[in-house]
């Protein structure tokens, strides 16, 4: 077993799920615990977890120096590292920043924890802080260009840190230097796989003899999330979509399929013209999101009360929230908020039915695989995620009939266009984003002072980290040609470059 000191980092649990792919157990845990959890657990190695704070400044989450001395193998991340330096002896400064991709140059190859790592390779990086004097008895042994300590080992201790991630997808050498730690460790790896009879049991043993209704929107994680539930408990379940205008263009459409397919009753709620009402003037993105949750919850309870009158008992709503969406939401005491994810932040206190969210410890790609073990069809399976608060994400600003409809075109040009080049299968998500800036365009001989639309095209598995697709300019001609002829007011196309992190995938 391994232990993962949460420091606050938005990737603990992945670090944890890393490590649990390679056949090892893990036990996330928060700093104060950690004396207490190795007495009781006795792990075989440590993880320090990243962290968004600086270990220099007050109130910074911290842990007692005694695991240094524990003789208990420890690899420290980001916060991780620059906390082991400075508890040790080292000196952290705020320093030069790194966001994003940066290159590794491996100065040891010889040590135990390099074993298998290429001399140079690509490396995911996302700090302010940067350790500028080793504690003794540790040594530099890879260095990115801004940054010297990146990668350092106190051999004897069996003591690492990297101030890159090696969790993350886009860390070409991530696994095999987790794989190395883990050997270090000494730990008997077993291999571990999802069980869906477990899940289902679960959910069978939550609910007993009443009701749920669940929200589903057509998307990967509330489809499959709805599939378990029909296997677990049945017509206990009541699968309800409330159709605010603001998710995609052919989401009836492709919730019609789903449910013929499942079997599964679908009610739809109308609630366009409510939606747009309760947005009007509202700019602020996270004042947005509020009132969406808040809506799509007003009429969840609605529906309850219409359901519970036709005499059925139900006390919970399900939901299809994924991990991902749980600690961007700051789902984790020392994790910094990054955004209200409407299915996990904007929940009001005096809600009446309690959650299950069936699919809420897996990331994405887990997901796509209970959907592929369950049998569902590649196009309900790896469709693109789409985010709950739906177009309104997408349109900077106020949300307006308009601009709703000025999107769903835009939307439509670019992933048919995706689709007609090939490449739609290979990216994560690609959308067009009304940027609310305005700019000179000459449409006929008239001046037109039109809106400005991003294209965020992209590639990731993880959620957390993603690459802007590099996609031929001929393609992103074509998009850019029909956005600008056949949506209207629309004055120019600019193509976002620019990896998460720092951008998360939405502008907003
Ligand atoms: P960001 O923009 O945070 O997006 O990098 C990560 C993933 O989450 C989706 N997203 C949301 N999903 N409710 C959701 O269910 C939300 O409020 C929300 N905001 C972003 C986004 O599309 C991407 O897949």
């Amino acid at each position: 077993m391994i232990l993962v000191i949460d420091f606050g980092s938005q990737v603990a649990h992945l670090i944890s799920r890393r490590i649990n792919d390679l056949g090892v157990k893990t036990k996330i845990i928060l700093p104060e615990d950690a004396l207490l959890e190795i007495a009781s657990v006795k792990p075989q190695g440590i993880i320090l977890s990243g962290g968004p704070d600086s270990v220099y400044e007050k109130g910074a989450p911290t842990i007692d120096k005694k695991i240094f001395s524990s003789g208990i193998p420890i690899l420290g991340i980001c916060y991780g590292l620059q906390l082991m330096m400075y508890l040790l002896g080292g000196k952290v400064v705020s320093g030069k920043k790194e966001y994003g991709p940066a290159k590794l140059k491996i100065a040891n190859l010889k040590s135990k924890i390099t074993t298998g790592l290429p001399k140079e390779s690509g490396v995911w990086v996302s700090h302010g802080d940067e350790v500028v004097q080793l504690a003794s008895g540790f040594e530099i042994v890879g260095s990115t260009e801004r940054v010297p300590a990146s990668f350092i080992e106190n051999a004897v201790k069996k003591i690492y840190g990297v101030q890159f991630h090696p969790e993350v997808e886009h860390t070409e050498i991530g696994n095999q230097l987790l794989e190395n730690f883990v050997k270090l460790c000494g730990v008997t790896r077993e291999t571990t796989e999802i069980n869906i009879d477990e899940i289902v049991a679960m959910i069978k043993n939550q609910v007993k003899e009443d009701y749920v209704i669940g929200a589903v929107s057509g998307g990967v994680d509330s489809t499959v999330a709805a599939v378990l539930m029909t296997k677990a408990i049945g017509k206990q379940f009541i699968p309800i979509y409330v159709d605010n205008g603001l998710m995609r263009f052919d989401t009836n459409e492709h919730l019609d399929k789903i449910f013929k397919h499942t079997k599964i009753k679908v009610q739809i709620i109308n609630a366009q013209e409510e939606t747009l009402k309760r947005l009007k003037g509202i700019t602020d993105p996270e004042e947005k999101r509020k009132t969406i949750g808040r809506l799509y919850i007003d009429i969840f309870e609605r529906e309850m009360k219409r359901i519970i009158k036709s005499g059925k008992n139900v006390k919970f709503l399900m939901q299809g929230t994924i991990y991902s969406d749980v600690i961007e939401s700051k789902g984790t005491k020392n994790a910094d908020k990054i955004k209200s994810h409407h299915n996990v932040g904007g929940l009001p206190e005096n809600m009446k039915l309690q959650l299950i969210e069936p699919v809420r410890n897996f990331y994405k790609d887990q997901v796509r695989e209970i959907g592929k073990m369950l049998k569902l069809p590649d196009v309900f399976v790896y469709k693109q995620p789409f985010p709950g608060p739906g177009y309104a994400v997408r349109i900077r600003g106020e949300v307006t009939k308009l601009r709703l409809e000025q999107e769903k075109i835009a939307d439509k040009i670019v992933l048919e266009e995706l689709e007609k080049a090939g490449v739609l299968k290979d990216l994560f998500q690609s959308f067009p984003v009304l940027t609310g800036a305005r700019s000179t365009a000459v449409k006929g001989d008239g001046r037109n002072f039109g809106e400005v639309v991003a294209l965020r095209i992209i590639e990731s598995k993880d959620v957390m980290t993603a690459k802007w697709a590099d996609l031929p300019y001929n393609l992103l001609q074509t998009i850019s040609s029909r956005i600008v002829n056949e949506v209207p007011d629309i004055s120019r196309v600019v193509y976002d470059i620019t990896t998460k992190p720092p951008a998360t995938m939405e502008w907003e």
